[in-house]
């Protein structure tokens, strides 16, 4: 009787969004994302003062100082980590491993030669997916940022562009599972393992309740009004207005002048003056294209000028062999059943 009692509590505490969230962990707290190089491991963090950085799970994976130095420069920093979901990448650290030949892949992404999609409807490929967010929270991330999750986006525009002839409802059920699975998973911290919605605002309406904060591009649609609706507004009531933080990126064209520089004043206010910046949002302006994309290059809408976050290209490091096995854990995917 007692365990179903606590069975029923952990239920609510889970279906109420009670999360165990880290402290300052709050709508407008500044952030930072540098996924293109490994970060530099010594010397000042810059920005300073950013609580949450954004950074890619196999680089901090592969170069365990990475997370430490965030933390010894910022205490308190929350570590959210971007990995594919939606796609995988011929340089993941999971790639020849398990799934080149998993059969659980298809074609290489329109854009992007080195990507592929895959086929998310698959249970296998779900807990595959999962594996990454275990990866995330053995090395102390405190979140994870899934990237692509809304594929199915590509059998719409693109007639079965992924060849899964993937459905919206595919996709819902995907995030919901690594929703849930994060959910069973405590940090280093000690607080729950939190995960994020990506873009995707179609998905909005059946996945913001069991997400916990969301990582925007180009919400205003600034840069590309043929292609882009701006989609600021969809995340307002269910992420803003639930206190839940959105973290938005803009990539106004004059921020790539000289490589780095700080933006135009229509660039400025296009993006720092839009929705974007407004209601509980906090926006980074980045250089979009040309291979440079989320690297260290940032302005914040403060005014001020750029600012570059260091990074050390040549620190490859190693993919962890240890970390892509399956380890039994005590709050595993059913660890309350
Ligand atoms: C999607 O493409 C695959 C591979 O070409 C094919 O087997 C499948 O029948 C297609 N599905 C639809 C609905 O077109
Ligand atoms: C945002 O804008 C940039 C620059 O025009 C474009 O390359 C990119 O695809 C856009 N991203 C999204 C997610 O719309």
């Amino acid at each position: 009787m007692i365990f179903f009692l606590l069975v029923l509590i952990g239920l609510a505490a889970s279906g109420l969004g009670l999360e165990a969230v880290p402290k300052g962990f709050a709508l407008g707290a500044k952030w930072q994302i540098q996924i293109q190089s490994p970060m530099k491991t010594s010397g000042d963090l810059i920005p300073s003062d950013a609580l949450v950085w954004d950074i890619d799970l196999y680089s901090a994976a592969k170069n365990p100082d990475t997370i430490s130095h965030i933390h010894s420069q910022v205490p308190g920093a929350i570590i959210m980590c971007y990995f594919n979901a939606g796609l995988v990448q011929n340089s993941d650290c999971d790639f020849d491993s398990v799934w080149s030949n998993s059969g659980l892949i298809s074609t290489v992404h329109p854009d992007f030669p080195d990507e592929r999609f895959i086929d998310v409807r698959k249970q296998k490929a779900v807990e595959l997916i999962q594996k990454r967010i275990s990866l995330a929270n053995e090395i102390g991330c405190d979140a994870v940022d899934p990237d692509n999750i809304d594929t199915y986006v590509y059998d719409e525009d693109e007639d079965n562009a992924t060849t899964f002839n993937l459905q919206r409802s595919d996709l819902v059920r995907f995030v919901k599972a690594l929703a849930g699975f994060a959910h069973g998973l405590k940090t280093a911290q000690g607080n729950t393992m939190l995960i994020g919605q990506k873009n995707a605002p179609e998905l909005t309406s059946d996945v913001s309740s069991v997400l916990d904060f969301a990582v925007l591009e180009n919400c205003s649609g600034r840069n590309e009004p043929d292609t882009t609706t701006p989609f600021c507004n969809t995340f307002q009531a269910p992420y803003v207005g639930a206190g839940k933080p959105v973290s938005n990126i803009e990539y106004p064209p004059s921020i790539k002048t000289n490589g780095c520089s700080k933006v135009g004043d229509d660039d400025y206010k296009g993006t720092c003056g839009s929705l974007a910046d407004k209601g509980g949002f906090s926006t980074v302006l980045k250089i979009k294209g040309g291979g440079s994309e989320l690297d260290g290059c940032t302005q914040y809408c403060d005014g001020k000028r750029n600012l570059i976050t260091g990074t050390s290209p040549d620190a490859a490091g190693q993919c962890p062999a240890d970390a892509l096995k399956f380890k039994r854990r005590v709050f595993g995917r059913r660890g309350r059943f």
